[in-house]
């Protein structure tokens, strides 16, 4: 067994696990990307091939991180160092802290703007304003050089400030009250979307299986919205599991959070589409759709103030329980494996990745023009991390728990020491051998754009 480091917090209960990896899941990539992308991509067919994509692929690389992270009690780089010494392998944990790192300096930029409206629809500032005004709003503040910085560093300020305070004391404790108030707010949303005159068009859009529009790319796209959905690929969930003490069955953990996940990015599509039909709005205006389109369509509603408030709330709720795991794999790496106290480790980490977001920020105004591969800082940072450190984070990651770890080890975290027995232990090996990174390594593939684009 690996060689003892000081004690390590862990999460005290068995809620507190699957709060803490449902946070994570559950963000931006919910509540904003997936309603749209589905919305593109034939609705019900696309959502189909998700759901598919979810169990065969997500689940079980949910399970590798899981695996990894509760057998070695480490975080993701001190993971693969203590499961195999001496070997390349650690260079996987390496990526994954890095990709957590890239991820939230861009990811906190969305964030710090949902702080800004939640902000503005509790001063009532959407009303009596017409959708261009209110797109106008949205056009100068996210361009603008101070107050969208401003916001993610507040937001920033906000993660650093629950991960300072531990995994208990601080993630847990926090996700198991804000997880359930975003399902509650999720709930309210829902009820009033398919209650407005016209609903039906939005329900139709959204869950009318249309297989007319599924072609090779919608496949991929579904792949690569799992993935990063799931919060796969980087490590967040090797750090989760190696705080999991408690007698939780890993594939119970994995199948849980991925359940949840996709109910929330389903209702978050219910809470959406049956407005902008109601109140004829294109269904697909990308990053528009959340800012402009939604403020436009509450103020036109009975009681849009309040639901608009709900909404924001709900979208920073999101972001915020995602972050924090972010930033949780690159603190525990930093205390781990450089021996930093939580502290400073959080301190040096939030203030590095906030510099490096603010960056992210301005390119949408002053820095616009600054392009490297003719991409805005933004975007390079989105492209690098999400469309190639995370697959690539994840085929390692199945392919060394398939080929690289000891089967009886895999085994024995999969029954719990043997507790309970594993009846799909077969058919999970060959999921992670084969099928797994085979359909990663397409999407890998596709995403760089050898294969399609
Ligand atoms: N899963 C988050 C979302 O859907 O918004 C984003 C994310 C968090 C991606 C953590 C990757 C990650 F490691």
């Amino acid at each position: 067994m690996p060689e003892q480091i000081g004690k390590r917090d862990s999460f005290a209960s068995k809620f507190g696990v699957i709060a803490a990896a449902a946070g994570s899941a559950v963000g931006l990539g919910n509540i904003w990307r997936f309603p749209y992308i589905t919305g593109e991509n034939g609705g019900g067919a696309f959502i189909l091939i998700y759901l598919f994509f979810v169990v065969v692929i997500g689940i079980p690389a949910m399970m590798a991180e899981l695996i990894i992270g509760h057998r070695a009690k480490r975080n993701a780089i001190g993971s693969f160092r203590v499961l195999k010494p001496n070997s390349p392998w650690v260079i996987v944990g390496y990526m994954g802290v890095l990709t957590g790192f890239l991820i939230l300096a861009f990811y906190s930029t969305i964030a710090g703007w949902t702080l800004h409206y939640t902000y503005l629809s509790i001063i009532d500032a959407f009303s009596n304003k017409t959708p261009e005004q209110l797109s106008n709003i949205f056009e100068k503040f996210h361009t603008s050089a101070l107050l969208p910085v401003f916001w993610q560093v507040i937001f920033m300020i906000f993660t650093a400030g629950i991960v300072i305070a531990g995994v208990s004391k601080g993630i847990e404790r926090y996700t198991k009250i804000l997880m359930p108030l975003l399902f509650v707010i999720l709930i309210i949303l829902d009820l009033r979307a398919v209650t407005l005159p016209g609903a039906k068009e939005g329900l139709n859009f959204l869950f009318k299986p249309d297989f007319s529009k599924v072609t090779s790319v919608t496949i991929l796209e579904a792949l690569g919205q799992a993935f990063f959905s799931l919060s796969l690929g980087m490590g967040v969930l090797i750090t989760y599991g190696s705080y999991i003490e408690k007698d939780n069955k890993l594939i119970n953990v994995a199948s849980e959070v991925a359940l949840f996940d996709t109910l929330v990015a389903i209702m978050a599509g219910i809470a959406i589409f049956p407005a902008v039909f109601a109140f004829h709005f294109t269904p697909n205006a990308g990053p528009g759709l959340v800012f402009k389109t939604l403020p436009a369509i509450f103020q036109q509603m009975p009681a849009g103030y309040i639901f608009a408030i709900l909404f924001f709330l709900l979208l920073f709720v999101a972001a915020l329980t995602s972050s924090i795991s972010l930033l949780e794999v690159v603190v525990a790496a930093m205390t781990e494996e450089l021996k930093m106290n939580r502290k400073n480790a959080t301190l040096i980490g939030s203030i590095t990745i906030t510099i490096l977001g603010i960056f992210a920020t301005l390119s949408f105004g002053k820095l616009s023009g600054f392009l490297i591969f003719k991409k805005t800082i933004f975007d390079l940072l989105d492209f690098v991390s999400s469309n190639i450190l995370l697959p690539l984070g994840g085929l390692f990651i199945v392919l060394f728990v398939g080929w690289v770890m000891k089967k009886d080890d895999v085994l024995d975290e999969l029954s719990n020491k043997r507790k309970y027995g594993v009846p799909y232990f077969g058919t999970y090996m060959f999921l992670v051998r084969y099928v797994v990174p085979v359909a990663i390594a397409f999407i890998f593939l596709y995403s760089v754009g050898i294969i399609a684009k």
